[in-house]
């Protein structure tokens, strides 16, 4: 019956071959097939985009549990005719599902609403509204833009390889992708696999766990249908600010990985204290000696263009009269770093903080032509709109289409008196770092 799962695992089908044994074991509610089966339906359930269980029915008497599953009797079908009319019942469910519930084309789920912003911590559900409302966009960036997240993701995973290959490490029990977004981290471990370096990829993608969360409902729905190739195991709805090892085993069937992976992700907790505390989230779902690999944005990023952006959006939020005092301080330190940029020395103390050893920190300046300051700030705008004019997320179009147009005068001044005029390089700067759970919180 090789063939049957074959072919139900390239469709998302599960198939449970019924046997007497099975049947036996069941009905007693004991026994490999019992827990099995109680795995496969709570995940079924819980997580897996569209999939169903189908009960391939050989012998004995289908219990009363299974009956609202699709189970095919096969026990009168002589054998040599079981395939055919297996692949029938397949295609037969697979017709009902797509027009039950779309199936590939599964819609995704409207935008979060957007979060009322009372007091500094609101701003991270800021951020999460604008992933969620912003998925296409930015998942058509990494595609066809000028992103840098893509190239981060490749150094970050090459740094890892090596660290798997010095240590003669070949395989892992499984990693997580912590902020998956549109699947890049696992998109690229896959493709490399797949492709030119076989090797060094391969504790990646041999894990048996390959699991990927996210905050944004709509980033977690986009990432299932992106996941064709099967690149993730398990793609899931969950906060690094709260995630704990009891939560990642209902979701996975395991509380803990060899390897947390969070690519860009990190400073959108924006502050030092709330980067430890997601760090030591991390470290909960790590074995001993397991690894916590980020890429997160420096300070020094994009200088030119933030000051300015300041100097605008401070100014505007001063001029505010309708904003109470509260929301005007928020949004005032916003204005100064509101893509969470850190220093190198928080992110180690944050990590160390965690109970994690710092096996290697490193910034890399990773810099960006633009033809011109223009150039730079449409790429923003498309990528970036909702974050960066947060504070005026109750203003009109053209409200901030002015604001808009004020902040590249104001960056193109800027730039052409401190460089002059013609290309704009975008001097980014990227905190890699990698560190290990130890035991013993002396030795981190
Ligand atoms: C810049 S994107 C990077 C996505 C992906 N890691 C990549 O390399 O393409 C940041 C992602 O982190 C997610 N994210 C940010 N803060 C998070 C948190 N506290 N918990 C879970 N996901 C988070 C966002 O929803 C978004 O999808």
């Amino acid at each position: 019956m090789d063939w049957v799962t074959d072919r139900a695992a390239q469709d998302d089908w599960l198939v449970v071959l019924y046997t007497e044994s099975f049947e036996e074991q069941l009905r007693e509610r004991r026994g490999a097939c019992y827990t099995e089966l109680n795995w496969i339906q709570e995940t079924i359930v819980s997580q897996r985009d569209p999939a169903a269980l189908v009960i391939v029915w050989h012998s004995g008497e289908l219990i009363a549990r299974l009956n609202p599953t699709q189970a095919i009797d096969l026990r009168t079908v002589p054998s040599d005719q079981q395939p055919s009319v297996l692949i029938d019942h397949l295609r037969l469910i697979r017709e009902r599902d797509s027009k039950r519930t779309g199936y590939r084309a599964e819609r995704l789920p409207d935008p979060i609403q957007k979060p009322a912003i009372n007091s500094a911590s609101d701003v991270v559900d800021f951020a999460r509204y604008n992933f969620d409302v912003g998925i296409e966009q930015y998942d058509a960036s990494l595609k066809f833009g000028n992103s840098m997240q893509r190239n981060n993701a490749t150094r970050l995973l090459d740094m890892l390889c090596e660290h798997y290959c010095e240590n003669d490490i070949a395989t892992l029990h499984g990693w997580v992708d912590a902020g998956c977004g549109s699947g890049l981290v696992g998109s690229i471990i896959k493709y490399k696999a797949d492709s030119h370096c076989p090797r060094s990829y391969e504790p990646l993608q041999k894990a048996r766990i390959r699991a990927g969360f996210d905050y944004s409902p709509r980033t977690v729905a986009y990432a299932r249908r992106n996941n064709d190739s099967r690149a993730y195991t398990d793609i899931f709805r969950a906060d690094l600010r709260n995630i704990e090892p009891g939560y990642l085993q209902k979701k996975t069937g395991t509380s803990w990985v060899d390897l947390v992976i969070a690519n860009d992700v990190l400073h959108w907790l924006f502050t030092p204290d709330a980067i430890a505390r997601a760090m030591r989230n991390c470290r909960n779902m790590l074995r001993d000696q397991g690894l916590l690999a980020m890429t997160i944005a420096s300070s020094g990023t994009g200088r030119i263009f933030f000051e300015a952006y300041h100097k605008v959006l401070s100014g505007v939020v001063e001029a505010d009269a309708a904003m109470n005092e509260c929301v005007r301080g928020v949004w005032s330190a916003y204005t100064r770093n509101p893509i969470g940029m850190q220093s190198l020395s928080n992110v180690v103390r944050c990590a160390q903080v965690s109970g994690l050893r710092v096996v290697e920190a490193i910034v890399r300046y990773e810099p960006v032509t633009y033809s011109s300051t223009e150039g730079y700030v449409n790429d923003v705008i498309s990528y970036g709109d909702q974050i960066l004019m947060a504070p005026l997320a109750d203003c009109d179009e053209k409200h901030r289409h002015d604001v808009w147009r004020r902040i590249g005068s104001e960056f193109k001044a800027a730039h052409e008196s401190e460089i002059g005029p013609g290309k704009y390089v975008h001097d980014q700067f990227v905190i890699y770092l990698i560190a290990q759970r130890v035991q013993d919180r002396r030795n981190a």
